[in-house]
């Protein structure tokens, strides 16, 4: 491995992609972010771009947007991959979600690419209830959620940009699937629970079907492609119950535990997240 390799981070503003952008950079690594607002820009929706994100690198991590599911997914990670051969791009690290079957599709792509990779399959992350869909709710003391007997193994993003780091740059992880898991699993409610009284917020939660949650989508005026993709990921993904499995990959990779959901609700209630009003006068 050279000392400092050039690494595009596609994603790279967002939950994950952000935080392996800083670890690289912290460790003296080139990094350029795969940003829509970066220049050379990297939007998925214009792949006749994607050659001058490509020029230089050594390697690039991936984080499609906005789910390995969704149609045209499979192409444009089959694009992006031929053009990283062209580009003489020697490793692929591509996150992917745990217990997604469609996803696999993409993740099959990667592995028959000839190029080193780890494919890095998350649980669902914590952030969702604090960076994602879930933290409006949350702030209006009211959470309605379908699967809320399911037990989930939430994942830390933290914990998961360290693994990617190490999946790019470590030669011990290529050709290798990595499942990551929290160290326990819990369903909605049980989260939400918790969030609340480290918050000091009150806090309902509904349980309600599949099909009213996408029905209260629609209601809200959300388009009906993000209507679908959360319909999916509340039935496949979650109605799967393989997908409640807690794995020890991230403590195969880091050499520690996974950090447990309760540590990242103290950190996110520290930052004031869940009481903007409050935070905001100090
Ligand atoms: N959330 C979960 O629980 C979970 C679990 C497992 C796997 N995953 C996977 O993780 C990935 C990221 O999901 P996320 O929802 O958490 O999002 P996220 O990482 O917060 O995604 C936002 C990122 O996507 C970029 N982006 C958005 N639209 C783009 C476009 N048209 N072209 C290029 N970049 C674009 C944004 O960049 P700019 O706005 O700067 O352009 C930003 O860097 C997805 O593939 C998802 O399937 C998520």
């Amino acid at each position: 491995m050279k000392n400092s390799e050039n690494i595009l981070v596609i994603g790279g503003t967002g939950k994950t992609g952000r935080k392996i952008v800083t670890l690289l950079e912290e460790l003296g690594h080139k990094v350029r972010v795969g940003s829509r607002a970066a220049k050379p820009a990297f939007d998925w929706h214009q792949p006749e771009n994607w050659p001058k994100a490509l020029e230089g690198m050594d390697k690039i991590y991936i984080s499609y947007q906005p789910d390995l599911a969704v149609p045209g997914a499979l192409e444009a990670i089959e694009h992006l991959v031929n053009l990283a051969k062209y580009a003489s791009i020697k490793k692929v690290v591509l996150l992917s979600g745990k217990g997604e079957r469609v996803a696999e599709l993409c993740e099959q792509v990667v592995i028959h690419s000839g190029l080193d990779y780890t494919i890095v399959r998350a649980s669902w992350f914590n952030q969702n209830f604090s960076e994602n869909f879930l933290l409006e709710p949350i702030l209006d003391d009211f959470v309605a959620l379908p699967q809320a007997e399911v037990k989930i193994p939430f994942v830390d993003t933290d914990d998961i940009a360290l693994v990617a780091v190490k999946a790019l740059l470590e030669e011990e992880h290529n050709d290798q699937i990595y499942q990551l898991t929290g160290l326990r699993d819990l369903t909605f409610k049980e989260a939400i629970d918790q969030i609340a009284k480290a918050s000091n917020r009150n806090i309902t939660f509904m349980p309600i079907t599949v099909e009213e949650y996408s029905e209260g989508m629609r209601k809200a005026g959300l388009p009906e492609d993000f209507v679908w993709l959360i319909t999916y990921l509340f039935t496949e993904v979650l109605g799967n119950p393989k997908n409640s499995e807690i794995t020890n990959d991230i403590e195969k990779v880091l050499g520690r535990k996974p950090k447990d959901f309760s540590q990242y609700v103290q950190e996110t209630v520290a930052k004031g997240v869940w009481n903007p009003s409050v935070t905001q006068f100090i």
